[in-house]
């Protein structure tokens, strides 16, 4: 692995360092009360080398000691507007613009000796666990599984960099809160087809619906700018960890139109209230897709209320989407319609091409 050596100003020096040292300073150390998350971070990281990637973890320094850490990597199945080349930075400490700075040159020169002129980030893997965005807003929500936590001073610090024009464009995310009464109140006044079967799969036994779950999602969410592509193989082996939640296949629910996959919604687990082996709760509201035939029809409705319905069912009170971009126009129509807020918002960076 390539060491990147970057100056900022005339004091801090960014170095390649191991994962003792970069976990050790890392404000992700105890992040999350309860939960360990240093073996899945590692496992994160790891397996992004499994699948041909790279990634390298650097240190900031100012007068011998370590005042900031960071990532840089290349996860294989990271997509951003349908583009392959682009690394990415995350898992960020640091206190204020100077270090950011030297923090992000370094990760970009990393990114640039592995022949990549496009960085994005923060980035946090895994992003299952840790989301992705620079939090600016909603502080005060509650730590969740998916979902970025972040100081203000850190939005901070990104901010003035932005201002002195250092990053090329930024994407903006909102989570959406949503509000099951209100839920129940706006379906019971627009009906939505019901014309699709819902199915929710067999964890003995998921036949073909990975593959077909696979190209749906690939087909209609790779455009966005920051995707993670999956394959059969994955999802085959991640909707296992849902046995960890009684009833958590519920969680999946996939609209057929005979035999044809029209659609689904996919939500997640608070993976840090399952890793605590508490009763699930909260619900992280993920991914609500059609296949473009079945768009434009107001048939997004069905999604919102089977999740309403299936939180009831599983005893859950809370339900956050996550890192909904806002060119998600129809998502975020469900603020415009009354029955989901947001609750808090981030910024993902680039720079490059
Ligand atoms: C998100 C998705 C499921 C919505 O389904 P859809 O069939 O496009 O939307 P619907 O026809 O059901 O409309 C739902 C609402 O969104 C609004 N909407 C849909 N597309 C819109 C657009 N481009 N701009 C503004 N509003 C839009 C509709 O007007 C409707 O709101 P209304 O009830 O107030 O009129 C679908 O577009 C999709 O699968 N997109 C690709 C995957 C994706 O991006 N998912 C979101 C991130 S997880």
């Amino acid at each position: 692995m390539k060491i990147a050596i970057s100056a900022s100003g005339d004091s801090t020096t960014v170095s390649a360092v191991d994962f003792d040292t970069f976990w050790g300073r890392s404000r992700y150390y105890d992040l999350v009360p309860g939960v360990d998350l240093r073996p899945l971070v590692q496992a994160a990281l790891d397996g992004m080398v499994d699948e041909g990637g790279w990634y390298s973890l650097l240190a900031a320094r100012m007068d011998g000691g370590i005042v900031g850490t960071a990532a840089v990597f290349r996860d294989p199945w990271y997509r951003s507007r349908a583009r392959d080349d682009v690394a990415c930075f995350g898992l960020v400490t640091a206190d204020g613009p100077d270090v950011l700075k030297a923090l992000v040159d370094a990760t970009q020169g990393v990114a640039s000796d592995h022949g990549i002129a496009t960085i994005r980030g923060p980035v946090n893997p895994p992003r299952s666990l840790l989301g992705y965005g620079v939090q600016t807003s909603g502080y005060a929500f509650p730590i969740l599984a998916g979902t970025s936590v972040d100081p203000p001073t850190l939005a901070d610090a990104y901010a003035s960099l932005w201002e002195n024009g250092y990053f090329s464009s930024s994407d903006h995310y909102v989570n959406l809160v949503q509000d099951f009464e209100k839920t129940w109140a706006y379906v019971a006044q627009h009906e939505p087809d019901r014309s699709l079967a819902v199915i929710n799969p067999d964890l003995n036994d998921l036949g073909d619906l990975p593959g077909k779950v696979a190209e749906l999602m690939n087909g209609t969410l790779s455009y966005r700018p920051d995707y993670l592509a999956t394959s059969a193989e994955r999802l085959a082996h991640e909707a296992q960890q849902y046995r960890a939640v009684p009833g958590g296949e519920k969680l999946l629910g996939f609209y057929m139109d005979g035999d044809v996959l029209a659609g689904g919604v996919i939500m997640q687990p608070d993976w840090f209230q399952v890793l605590r082996g508490q009763h699930v709760k909260a619900v992280v509201g993920d991914i609500y897709m059609l296949a473009p035939a079945y768009q434009g029809r107001h048939m997004m409705n069905n999604f919102p209320e089977y999740s309403a319905r299936v939180l009831d069912e599983l005893g859950a009170t809370y339900y956050e989407h996550a890192s909904i971009w806002d060119g998600s126009k129809a998502i975020q129509s469900t603020v415009k319609n009354g029955y989901a807020s947001v609750s808090r918002e981030y910024l993902v960076f680039e720079i490059g091409e």
